[in-house]
Formats: structure tokens, sequence, C-alpha cells
């Protein structure tokens, strides 16, 4: 009974296909002069295939894809199995050259943004209307693994590949993108590329002054790379509202869920709001050996003494989704025998709740100010990096990447991604979606992250129908 259920709705489903390629098929022809003078001439009607065939038609080619997986891997400046690449470094560079060697291997014509955002564009048989976005970023925090952003970036490319395999021609133009730096590891930024596109004025202000831990600006590192423009005006690269029809991202999910519970693709509806902060305390360091305990002022401990309120007034918010992290902790001079003079620490803090976010912030900073009066020390820098809010995800987008499930017989959830994302700041100017699949524990941003190729697969095809659909919306 089951069986004979699942039969008709495979029929249903390729006869739906059938009937919307063949609408497609004969509003294109009508439209095509030269279709229509070949086909006077050869008196025979002919038909060029739009629509993906069948679900059959969606091959993924996994071993090219792995391959491409591992050799983006070895652009690295951390020995196998991590991966650092570090925003324009040679790495990266060279990293980059790969990603638009594959992109023209595909047939898409690429160009670049003066930060280096890549886009690969397949032209749409209406290339006038906005086309759809997909991509993701290749840069890779200290020691961390190889699918995280990657499967977003060669996995995008390979979605274009099935599409043209199965011999889908698109209407909306399709593009894939490789955005600059979404880890904040060099400048301390997050989402660089991505924030500008959606037009920050704050943040292109920002990077005429801003400067890496060597002391090397943000436009000799860019121009190093081969970026930048003459004037220093970063504005050229904003796009407007609406340039692109939608936007969606291929990405692991950096989380258990899925793995523990088995089910393939995860279809976000959120992503939660991040925020960074940069502290230093300031004391008068020492002789470690000579100086008295009741005369020290130590920045050292006032920083430890932050981190551990960090943890506290995190828990305080009662919600899992509530997470703060101290991920840097810097002392000066940093000798065994010298009191710390100098503390900097950097604080990651997100949750789903924006206004319980910034609550932690606030209580955070209460803290400081306490602590360095307690302990005699200056709190010389409190800085919000950034405090975003979340972002949604775009209902009919959802519903598109779920029908693709759907029709792929793949199981299917929707969740929120605690990770930011590129798509946090698309999303202020395209309707988005992310596909997540599962990875091994959820491990991520350390050298045991992974996705089988399996998996990978699944989410390509996801992408490649969700794609397909969006083209032709
Ligand atoms: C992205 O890399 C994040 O830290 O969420
Ligand atoms: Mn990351
Ligand atoms: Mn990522």
């Amino acid at each position: 009974m089951m069986a004979l259920r699942f039969s008709i709705f495979i029929f249903t489903i390729s006869l739906c296909f059938i009937f919307d390629f063949q609408a497609i098929s004969a509003q294109r022809d009508d439209e095509d002069v030269t279709i229509k003078t070949m086909e006077e001439f050869s008196g025979y009607p002919i038909h060029e295939p739009i629509y993906p065939n069948s679900l059959s038609s969606l091959s993924v080619n996994s071993d090219s894809l792995q391959k491409q997986i591992d050799e983006l891997a070895t652009f690295s400046d951390s020995p196998a199995p991590s991966v650092t690449r570090i925003l324009y470094s040679e790495k990266d560079v060279l990293a980059r050259r790969y990603i638009k060697n594959l992109m023209e291997l595909s047939g898409l014509s690429v160009r670049e943004d003066a930060v280096g955002n890549i886009f690969g564009r397949w032209n749409g048989y209406e290339p006038e209307l906005a086309p759809v976005l997909t991509g993701s970023h290749i840069d890779a925090i200290p020691y961390s693994g190889k699918y995280d952003g990657v499967v977003g970036v060669l996995g995008a490319i390979e979605a274009i590949n099935v599409l043209k395999r199965s011999g889908f021609k698109p209407k909306r133009s399709l593009e894939v993108i490789m955005f600059t730096s979404e880890e904040p590891t060099r400048f301390g930024i997050s989402c660089l590329g991505s924030r500008l596109l959606a037009g920050s004025v704050q943040l292109a202000e920002l990077l005429k002054k801003t400067v890496d831990g060597q002391n090397i600006s943000f436009s000799e590192a860019a121009k190093f790379a081969g970026y930048g423009n003459a004037k220093g005006d970063l504005s050229e690269v904003f796009l407007k509202k609406g340039s692109y029809s939608a936007f969606v991202e291929l990405h692991i999910e950096q989380g258990p869920i899925l793995e523990k519970e088995g089910t393939s693709i995860g279809v976000v509806t959120a992503i939660a709001a991040p925020a960074s902060i940069k502290v230093t305390f300031e004391g008068n360091g020492g002789h470690a050996g000579a100086a008295l305990m009741p005369e020290r002022n130590d920045a050292g401990l006032a920083a430890a003494e932050l981190a551990l309120a960090v943890e506290k007034h995190v828990l305080e918010s009662g919600s899992i989704d509530t997470v703060g992290t101290v991920g840097i902790l810097k002392l000066h001079p940093g000798a065994i025998n010298s009191i710390p003079s100098m503390a900097h620490l950097e604080i990651d803090t997100r949750d789903i709740d924006e206004s319980r976010r910034n609550l932690v912030i606030e209580k955070i900073h209460q803290s400081a100010l306490a602590i360095a009066k307690k302990r005699k020390v200056i709190l010389s820098e409190f800085e919000i990096v950034n405090q975003d809010p979340p972002a949604l995800s775009d209902e009919s987008i959802t519903k598109a990447t779920e029908l693709a499930c759907q029709e792929l017989n793949l199981t299917h959830k929707r969740m929120i991604s605690r990770a930011y994302h590129d798509s946090l700041f698309m999303a202020r100017i395209s309707p988005m979606d992310m596909i997540f699949i599962p990875c091994y524990k959820g491990y991520s941003h350390k050298p045991e992250e992974f996705s089988s190729v399996g998996d990978i697969a699944n989410g390509v095809k996801v992408l490649a129908l969700t794609l397909a659909k969006l083209s032709l919306s």
C-alpha cells in the first residue's frame, strides 16, 4: 500500500515537472525567433529541456567535489588536518584563484568587487530579471576545519554543474558568490564583504582607518591581494536592495542536532544576533617577586575576573540560546615574572533574542567598570565592535527549500542558526534562506570538522532544486 502511494506521489511530481517543462518550453519557443526559424526550416519542433527533466537527472559529482574540498584545504597556513586561511594572505590569494578557475570551468562569467567578493554568473534567458544568488565564504579561522563556508561555495558551483548537466535553463540568472572575510580574524570585523554589500556606510568609513595586529592597514592588505580602489571609497561595493530576487546559503550545521536526529537537511528560519566587544585594562605592572600583593593592580586578574563575569551574566539569562565566549585574552608584557600591566579581551556574545543579548552586554559593561574600580586598574577600552540584530529567513524561500526536500525525499526540519553567516547581512537587501547539512558531532572551528560526501551531496541537490525553482519564479 505504502509502495503504491509512493509510486503515485513520484508519478504526480513527474507529471508536474513535465507540465511545468512543457509550459515553459512552449512559452520560450514562442518567444525565441531562432528556434522558430529552425523549426520552420527543419519542419519539426525543437525542444530544449528547461526544467531538470527528472529528479534522477540531478546527479552530484561527489568525487570531484570532495577532491576540490581537499585541494582547497591545502591552501592553509597551518598543518593538515587543520586549516588556517586569513584574509588577503598569500594562501587566501591562491585559494581565490582556485575558486575563480572553478567558476570559469563551470562556464560562469566572473567579476570581483573592490574588497574581493567574487561573483560568477550563469545568464538566464530573461537576464533583465533580478538574479538568484547563492554562496558562502572560504576564509578559515586559525586551526579550523575544511568544511565551514567551503561547502557553500564549492557546493554552489557544483549545484550549477548539476543543473547544467540536467539540461536546466535558468529564467532568472543564477549567480555564485564567494564572500570576503566572513570570519573576523584579521581585522576584527565579521562578515566584512556581506556587510558592505548590504550597504554599511559605517563599515566603509571604519575601514579607512582599520589596521590589523601587525599595523597593516586594510587598504594595504587589500592592495596586496589585488583589490581596493584608487579613491579608497568602498561605497562602490554597496548593492541596491532588490539587486537579487533571492539569496540562499548552503552550510554545515556547526551544531549536533541534525546528526543526532538523523535528519538530512535543516531549513533555517532565523539567525541569532551576534555581538563582539573589545576590552582593555591597564595597571602598573612590576616585578613578580618583589611587588607585594597588597600593592598590586594586576590587569591580568581584572581580565580573568571579567571572563568569569561574562559566563555568569550569560547563565543568568536562563536561556540555552544565550551564549558568551572570551576567545581572545592577551597579557602584556607576557613574561612569567612580570605582573601584567595590560590585558586585552575580546568577547563574543549571541542570542536569538536581541534584547536579552543586549542586557548581557550591559551587565558585562557594569562588571568591567566595577572590576576596574575594585582592582584599581584603568578600563581604557570598552568597545562594542558590532551589535547586530537577528535575521529572519523569507517564508517563500524556505517553502521552496522544503518543497525541494520533499521532492528529493529527504528528511528535513526547520531550525535556527546559532552561528552567524553572511546570510545575516544579505537578509537586509534580499529575501534569504539557509540550507544546513549534518556535521560530525556538530564540530566546527576545529580540525575535526567533518561532513560526509553523502550529506554534502544531499545539500547540493536541495540547493540545486531550490535555485531552479527560484530561477523560474
Ligand atoms: C561564524 O564563523 C561564527 O562565528 O558564527
Ligand atoms: Mn566560521
Ligand atoms: Mn561559515
